[in-house]
């Protein structure tokens, strides 16, 4: 596999790529391969690895050879967004990108993030996220890239983090974002979902106490953590506490789904999604 994909040597298809820095481990071709298989869409999907010092030329090369769109990963969405010449609603707020595109000569950008947690949410829910409690436990880049598109579907927004301060911060942002200190959060009312938006799941540690999620949780209560592919910490004091738990894949193959509509103007079905996620669940089991 080459490090660098070049749109001439598929001449004859439109080429995509994610890019990110490792990318070995993305699934995103898998699942825009079967999106354009299931919807007969002639176009190749590749990775693309690069440095930060790199990532703009690489950017710039790519769609400068006709490459018609990217999507952005770890550690590149913030200089994405530096990037780019138009951007959604969602990049805005998030000042982050996920995907980009060209159009009218001019490099445009959006985070589809956000909307794939909360069309994943939805779908796991069987129900819309207007006025759900939601709790985010996290302040990083995955925080901020999903505040603005479920506050923009009617949720109520808490947010706690480790390092208060970080909260504090995305709060002048996101006014209407509730924040609590992480030792207050037992104090507080119950929520409807509390989504672990934190790197904690990739160290083996939960972000909450378990004797904390069992005060701020109800029967209903979904915990759902972005990670995917592996059962953390956090989802397993949800399971013992026998609440419903979900992790992030579903979330991965939204906004993959939300990129692929901006790009082809195509909308997968439940069906077709729910598809992807089985694929991918099943590749994870695999390897
Ligand atoms: P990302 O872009 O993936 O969000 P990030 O910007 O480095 O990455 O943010 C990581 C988030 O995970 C932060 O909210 C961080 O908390 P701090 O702001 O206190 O650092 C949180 N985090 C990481 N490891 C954690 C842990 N072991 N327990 C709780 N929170 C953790």
């Amino acid at each position: 596999m080459s490090d660098i994909i070049c749109p001439q040597d598929h001449p004859d298809i439109d080429v995509y790529a994610v890019v990110g820095h490792p990318i070995a481990h993305s699934r995103s071709p898998m699942i825009h391969e079967y999106f354009a298989k299931e919807t007969g869409q002639a176009m190749f999907y590749g990775r693309i690895d690069t440095p930060p010092e790199t990532f703009k030329k690489v950017v710039s090369d790519f769609f400068a050879a006709g490459g018609k769109g990217l999507n952005v990963t770890v550690p590149h969405k913030l200089l994405a967004y530096e990037m780019a010449e138009v951007h959604s609603v969602a990049a805005q707020e998030a000042q982050a990108v996920n995907t980009l595109w060209m159009q009218d000569g001019r490099l445009h950008a959006d985070n589809t993030d956000g909307l794939g947690l909360k069309n994943d949410l939805e779908r796991i829910l069987g129900s819309l996220l207007q006025q759900k409690k939601i709790l985010i436990i996290g302040a990083g880049g995955a925080a901020q890239g999903v505040i603005q598109p479920l506050q923009a579907a009617g949720a109520q927004l808490s947010l706690v983090n480790r390092t208060l301060q970080k909260a504090l911060d995305l709060k002048r942002i996101f006014p209407s974002l509730q924040v609590h200190a992480i030792d207050d959060l037992a104090k507080s009312e119950s929520y409807d979902l509390i989504v672990n938006a934190t790197a904690a799941g990739l160290q083996n540690n939960s972000p909450l106490q378990k004797k904390t999620l069992e005060k701020i949780t109800h029967p209903q209560t979904l915990i759902y953590d972005m990670v995917y592919g592996k059962d953390t910490q956090f989802m397993q004091d949800g399971q013992e506490l026998g609440l419903k738990v979900a992790d992030g894949l579903g979330m991965l193959v939204e906004q993959a789904a939300a990129a692929f509509a901006i790009w082809r103007g195509i909308h997968l079905t439940s069906h077709q999604k729910q598809g992807a996620i089985q694929l991918v669940r099943q590749a994870l089991l695999q390897s």
